[in-house]
């Protein structure tokens, strides 16, 4: 049927939108290896269930050439559509159009899909590719994003806030997605900094490249500002869909329930053997992960940063699990100013999202040094253990081995609302390690013996009998149970279905004073 020439025109508008900054600049963008803003979107959500808004919007810039440059839609794709199955909220920053730069109508898109997103209690999602704030529109370019910092604080811990970064992300713009749950980078294609190489040059006469200032590797490796890199646009935009797989739509529902077709009574008997007869020698934390978890499946957040400790989502029974593992092949499993940051973040975010948090713990303590006092391991430190000890979600502790010191407390201790707290017989839970304390306790005894070797020796093989194990603890009820490490999967799974309908709260207040 011929349209009528109403009908027409409304498709003639549509389609223009459509085509972005043009032709010749979406084949520029391919060229370096892009996809455009909807391809992306076309990826990332389910086949043919985006629905678009605002795609007539244009802006109301007259200066500087603007008006000579308007584009239908501007230069982002907002709306909604679904991820297997489930309702999100979306916006595609354009770079074909200005740059991706964000103006006036750019901001009030994004923030009209975020108020949306907030009052159906679905996740947001920003596929970010941006030159930043739009120059010729000046501060009403900044109070747009100051708009969006201002959605993206409210909407914390309210529903998930997914950020994914496929090209630069300079300037001021970098605080939105700073203040989301969790960044996504692409390897070798997307850089996120406050200042550029130009600036970074002017100031302070050092010479960097994009990639090495603020490339996915840097983030994800150094800074830990990125959570998960992948290697192309279309792994980012997968991994962000497995991802939600594990999240509830919003704070007042609980993850879904996948069956996953595991047995919730496996045991692995390997796991009675992971643990060296040498308490200094390492394992592979991970191994523990993967054996106990449904199918073995780990999806890992901030693989690469801060490697002492290991965190991610998994399934236990089919229930979406976090795990805050400490690794004790990387560091001896110490806690660092990283480790201590990268643990406690997550923690959040399971217990803003009614996720329970699975701890395994093997432990030595903190990391000593004049690098770490200086650089705040108390601060650090403190917003682990504050983290856990706001946390209501059901808190499960295996320990392993080592839980020595303040990180046998800070590490989802009995004492701190841990509600099921396991050992393995292999734990060693004390104020410290044997080593470090017969040589405090016995300095005077070892200075004055004939043999001092040889009485150390004796004193470690003592202390470590008597305190070196899980049994001090288990007989003042500090652990609810030794297990043999076979069982630790169908007791989690038990535990987990136990506590399923647990009830905790925090003293009513304003909000807590977490050390930033
Ligand atoms: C207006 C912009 C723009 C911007 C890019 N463009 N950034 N237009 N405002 N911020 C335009 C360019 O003029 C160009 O238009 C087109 O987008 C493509 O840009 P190119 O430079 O040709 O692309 P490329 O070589 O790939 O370089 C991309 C880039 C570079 C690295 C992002 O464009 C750049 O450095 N832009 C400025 C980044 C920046 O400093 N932004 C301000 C940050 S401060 P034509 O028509 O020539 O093709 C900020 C404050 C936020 O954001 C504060 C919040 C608190």
């Amino acid at each position: 049927m011929t349209p009528t020439p109403l009908i027409q025109k409304l498709r003639e508008r549509k389609a223009k939108s459509r085509l972005g900054g043009g032709k010749e600049r979406v084949d520029t963008h391919h060229k370096k290896g892009r996809l455009t803003a909807r391809e992306r979107l076309d990826l990332l959500l389910d086949k043919g269930t985006f629905r678009e808004v605002d795609p007539l919007v244009v802006h109301r810039t007259r200066d500087f050439g603007l008006d000579q440059q308007i584009y239908p839609g501007d230069s982002v794709v907002t709306g909604w559509g679904t991820i297997e199955g489930r309702l999100v909220y979306v916006y595609s920053q354009d770079f074909t159009v200005l740059g991706g730069s964000l103006g006036e109508v750019h901001a009030e898109k994004i923030c009209k899909v975020m108020d949306m997103a907030m009052k159906n209690g679905a996740p947001m999602i920003g596929l970010n590719d941006s030159g930043g704030a739009r120059i010729q529109e000046g501060v009403v370019a900044l109070a747009g994003y100051s708009n969006i910092f201002l959605r993206n604080t409210l909407s914390s811990g309210v529903i998930p806030q997914i950020s994914a970064i496929m090209g630069p992300c300079a300037g001021g713009a970098v605080y939105s997605p700073a203040l989301t749950d969790f960044i996504f980078m692409v390897r070798n294609s997307s850089y996120m900094f406050v200042t550029g190489p130009d600036v970074v040059k002017a100031v302070t006469h050092e010479e960097v490249t994009f990639e090495n200032l603020g490339g996915a590797s840097v983030h994800s490796e150094k800074s830990g500002v990125c959570h998960v890199a992948a290697d192309s646009e279309a792994d980012t935009l997968f991994l962000i869909r497995k991802l939600l797989g594990y999240l509830p739509q919003n704070n007042m529902e609980d993850p879904p329930f996948v069956e996953s077709g595991d047995n919730p009574l496996r045991m692995d008997e390997a796991l009675d053997q992971i643990i060296p007869d040498d308490a200094g020698r390492p394992y592979n934390i991970k191994d523990v992960i993967t054996s106990v978890m449904d199918n073995g499946a780990f999806f890992e957040i901030h693989e690469n940063f801060a490697q002492n400790i290991v965190v991610g989502f998994a399934r236990l029974g089919g229930h979406s699990v976090g795990i805050v593992a400490n690794q004790p092949a990387v560091l001896a499993g110490v806690l660092d100013i990283d480790a201590s940051e990268k643990a406690a973040r997550f923690v959040r975010v399971c217990d803003s999202f009614n996720i329970p948090i699975i701890t395994f713990e093997d432990v030595p303590g903190f990391l000593p040094g004049t690098i770490q006092e200086h650089g705040g391991i108390i601060r650090a430190g403190a917003k682990l253990l504050y983290a856990y000890c706001e946390a209501t979600v059901p808190k499960l502790t295996v320990i392993t081995r080592k839980a020595y010191g303040g990180a046998y407390c800070v590490m989802s201790s009995k004492h701190i609302r841990g509600d099921l707290n396991l050992a393995w017989p292999t734990a060693e839970i004390a104020v410290m390690g044997p080593d470090g304390a017969v040589n405090i306790v016995f300095r005077k005894e070892l200075e004055a013996a004939a043999d001092p070797v040889k009485r150390k020796a004796e004193l470690v093989a003592e202390y470590r009998e008597k305190f070196a194990n899980p049994y001090i603890a288990a007989e003042r009820g500090y652990l609810d149970e030794v297990i043999e490490p076979h069982e630790t999967r169908p007791r989690l799974i038990n535990a987990l279905e136990m506590l399923s309908s647990k009830r905790d709260s925090n003293p009513a207040k304003k909000h807590g004073n977490i050390p930033l």
